[in-house]
């Protein structure tokens, strides 16, 4: 969710495509509204407007665009509707300092009314722009910008990163709190973004910002300072190897497919570097010897931590407690403490839900460790062990390579610490590959004849409970129509009512339970309604089922990791045909740094 972007050349030049470009590789975080800000000959000129990248950059002109300092930023709702005004970047009262920032100042309404009430002009009721005035508030008493920054860091409350720079200079800073922050260092410019992806094909040479860092970027160096007290920071730069490919399409339409398609590759790395983790068997002794075990994440990753205590009850006699990140305070905090273990679950590791939960717990002495995907991010920085998901970029919002790679996570997990054989696990990337070749043509079809309604049901039943949640949340991302998720059992006290002459209810059907699941359909299907089962080839699906679509037969834990991949496709395919942008769905964001 926002995004923002800085760069600092020697010269003036066309900064314009340089911008645009970095705003598009942001773009997969989610965003509504897009503005760019170039300075030139101490001038500065501001554009900006509520919608898509390419929409916005063409009405604007943004490509020709020129100047020695430029900031683009990509903008996800949060304070203030969408809108023009809104918009980022913001300029201060006189029109001489301009910023943009990616993040959630929580004060904001009481620092517009102190700003309004000290006489600076307020244009917006976005707290980008108070990012600005807490800045100028100080540069006006006449400090320098570092100075300012850090006084103005003491003001503004929550988790941001700012970048900001004035008319009458030649550098731009950017300062660090909780949102993530990369500087690259280039020949001839330095450059600031919320992510690589805009970075990368610039420089390779970066450094990572931590929180309190205040930086300043000149053409040819950058200088690093603490908000404490202003000390200089030595950091030396790293270089990125990470293959670009991986952040472009590679032939695919949409990132979502090729991240589907990715699934089996990025399965088999996973499983060949969790043989060698050095960190596995800590995390399973303390696993094993934990009073309670709390499995938290959000959204999809909240699906894998379901899916991963199904594997643990099942694979390693372990009760775990799978929990809603922001529950776990209410519900779990009171009773937690040293001697218990909690698991963090997080495609992005920046989500603030589960940051939340982890700061609590970590507060309480549970003993905290996470699996995310992105290096480097606060997750994996703040918890005593991390386990790497090995995905690489995964740009479409919906998550899938991702989600799968959680889920196999704990499936390695749990039998590590059953002491079970690997074998059926060790084959599962080549399983997961037939699925995608066999599956593919059928979800398509599939969703054609879906898509004509507005709503429907997916249902699972014991270790396919999760995947079916995930498949209507994938559904529902995607695709804008309803699909409620649930233990299939439960439909018959409610939703059973929905049903009418071809209304579709998805079965996820395990291996172990197609009886409880063929009971299921039946309730639909003698009600005219349409079930479609996923399931392996099995009589008594064929025989009960509406549709059937079948995934290779393989042992009970790894059904439902096969199952996911056909509810990926169909989400997928259902949103290609009512014509939406799967990568980048509306009001959605990849990384939800707010509450
Ligand atoms: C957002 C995304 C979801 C994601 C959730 C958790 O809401 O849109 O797709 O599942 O955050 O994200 P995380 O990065 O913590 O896995």
């Amino acid at each position: 969710m926002c995004g923002i972007f800085g760069i600092v050349t020697q010269t003036e030049q066309n900064l314009g495509p340089i911008l645009v470009e970095a705003a598009r590789r942001l773009t997969y975080r989610g965003y509504d509204s897009v503005g760019a800000a170039t300075i030139k000959n101490g001038v500065i000129d501001l554009r900006k407007d509520k919608g898509r990248v390419d929409e916005v950059a063409e009405k604007y002109k943004i490509a020709e665009m020129t100047g020695q300092r430029g900031m683009i930023q990509l903008r996800w709702a949060t304070f203030g509707v969408p809108s023009k005004e809104n918009s980022q970047p913001h300029l201060d009262s006189e029109g001489k300092m301009v910023g943009a920032h990616n993040g959630n100042v929580v004060n904001n309404v009481e620092l517009r009314e102190q700003f309004m009430a000290e006489g600076m002009t307020v244009r917006s009721q976005n707290d980008g722009e108070s990012c600005v005035h807490a800045v100028e508030r100080y540069v006006r008493q006449g400090k320098d910008m570092v100075t300012a920054i850090r006084m103005a860091y003491d003001d503004l409350q929550g988790d941001y990163a700012f970048v900001i720079g004035l008319a009458d200079d030649d550098k731009l800073y950017a300062i660090k709190k909780g949102s993530g922050l990369v500087v690259g260092i280039g020949e001839g410019f330095t450059c600031v973004s919320s992510d690589l992806p805009s970075i990368l094909p610039l420089t390779r040479k970066v450094i990572r910002l931590n929180d309190g860092d205040v930086v300043t970027l000149s053409a040819d160096e950058v200088a690093l300072h603490a908000v404490a007290d202003g000390s200089f920071i030595a950091r030396e730069p790293e270089m990125i190897t990470d293959e670009m490919s991986s952040v472009q399409k590679g032939g695919y339409a949409h990132f979502m497919l090729k991240e589907i398609h990715e699934q089996p590759a990025v399965a088999r790395e996973l499983l060949h570097l969790l043989k060698n983790n050095a960190e596995l068997p800590a995390i399973l002794g303390a696993i094993r010897n934990a009073r309670n075990v709390y499995l938290v994440g959000c959204g999809t990753s909240y699906h894998a931590c379901l899916m991963g205590s199904v594997y643990f009850s099942q694979l390693g006699a372990r009760t775990t407690i799978p929990v809603l990140a922001p529950q776990f305070v209410p519900q779990y905090l009171p009773g937690a403490n040293n001697q218990d273990v909690a698991f963090f679950v997080s495609q992005s590791g920046e989500t603030r839900d589960v940051l939340k939960a982890l700061d609590a717990a970590r507060a309480v002495g549970v003993t905290c460790f996470s699996m995310a995907n992105v290096i480097g991010s606060t997750l994996t920085r703040t918890t005593a062990a991390w386990l790497p998901l090995t995905c690489g970029y995964e740009i479409s919002v919906p998550a899938t390579k991702t989600f799968t790679n959680q889920v196999i996570t704990f499936l390695y997990l749990a039998t590590c610490l059953g002491g079970k054989d690997l074998t059926n696990l060790m084959a599962l990337p080549e399983l997961m590959e037939k699925t995608i070749a066999e599956t593919d043509p059928v979800a398509r079809e599939l969703a054609d004849s879906i898509n004509p309604w507005q709503d429907c049901y997916s249902l699972g039943y014991g270790a396919t409970y999760a995947i079916a949640l995930e498949g209507a949340l994938k559904l529902k991302e995607v695709t804008y129509a309803h699909c409620e998720g649930m233990l299939s059992t439960e439909f018959k006290h409610g939703p059973l009512s929905a049903v009418t002459p071809g209304f579709p209810v998805l079965f996820s059907a395990g291996k172990d339970d197609v009886d409880v699941i063929v009971s299921g359909m039946n309730e639909v299907t003698c009600r005219e309604g349409r079930a479609i089962a996923i399931g392996a080839e099995d009589s008594r699906l064929r025989a009960n089922a509406t549709d059937l679509v079948t995934i290779p037969a393989s042992d009970a834990m790894s059904t439902p990791i096969l199952e996911t991949i056909p509810l990926q496709l169909l989400s997928y395919y259902m949103a290609v045909g009512r014509g939406y942008d799967p990568d980048f769905p509306r009001n959605l964001s990849k990384t939800l740094t707010v509450d």
